[in-house]
């Protein structure tokens, strides 16, 4: 990559459009989500030979469960068939791999396949890939009150209370990707996001490339991150 280039430590992506890539081609949504896996593929490439030490998706929201029936079963088998094709890989080139779940709600065969991955890459230390699936950042936060109340704690500061959210303890994201157009967070990380710096593309996700990437790590160069400070 060119000069003046500063990679974020830590990025995490909205990936959205895949519905609207496969309708525009008049294909069934499913489609859509199968060619995401390619561009999943692809970033994660991105940030290992580039050296983003932390990517965080967003793969299945906890409000995605409105979706009808077909396409959540249809979701959740490719979760399980991504991990079970593509994960050894990624373990074997020392990526950490942590899921940003609500278990309860997801089907065993899922569990089972977030357990191993975890277990198998716990000891991994070349890049961390975080996936939020079954994730939302008001159940983030409001699960980490519990485990809170649940300690007996009393009091707790902002520090405190961020190692008992789901992303501890990887660091907040640097920069926040989100395709498709649409200009929201979607119940994705509301309280790692104050400082993150928001990129918006209207490239849907499975189209969203190398380049792409490498584009919105150009923009995010040019910010001027202040912290608060002046
Ligand atoms: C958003 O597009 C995409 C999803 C809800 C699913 C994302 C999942 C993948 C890309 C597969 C990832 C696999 C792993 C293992 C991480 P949308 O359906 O909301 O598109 P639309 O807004 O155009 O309808």
């Amino acid at each position: 990559m060119e000069k003046n280039i500063i990679i974020p430590e830590s990025v995490a992506i909205i990936m959205d459009g895949n519905g609207r890539w496969a309708s525009l081609r008049n294909l069934p949504r499913i489609q859509g989500h199968r060619e995401g896996v390619k561009a999943v593929r692809k970033a994660v490439e991105f940030s290992y030979n580039n050296g983003i030490k932390t990517l965080s998706l967003f793969a299945f929201s906890t409000e995605n469960w409105r979706r009808p029936n077909d396409e959540v079963m249809f979701l959740m088998n490719l979760f399980k068939e991504t991990i079970d094709r593509e994960f050894d890989e990624l373990i074997e080139k020392g990526i950490k791999i942590k899921f940003l779940s609500r278990r309860d709600e997801l089907p065993d065969f899922v569990i089972q396949r977030i357990d191993r991955s975890e277990e198998k890459s716990k000891n991994n230390e070349k890049m961390n890939l975080l996936i939020a699936l079954n994730y939302g950042g008001r159940y983030d936060i409001v699960q980490a009150v519990n485990k809170i109340v649940e300690k007996g704690v009393e009091k707790i500061d902002e520090e405190e209370f961020s190692e008992y959210l789901l992303t501890y303890p990887f660091k907040d994201p640097d920069l926040l990707i989100r395709t498709s157009g649409e200009m929201r967070i979607s119940n994705f990380f509301l309280y790692q996001i104050s400082y993150t710096e928001l990129y918006f593309t209207e490239k849907l996700w499975p189209d969203f490339d190398e380049n792409d990437f490498e584009e919105a790590i150009k923009v995010y160069s040019r910010r001027k991150r202040k912290f608060g400070s002046i």
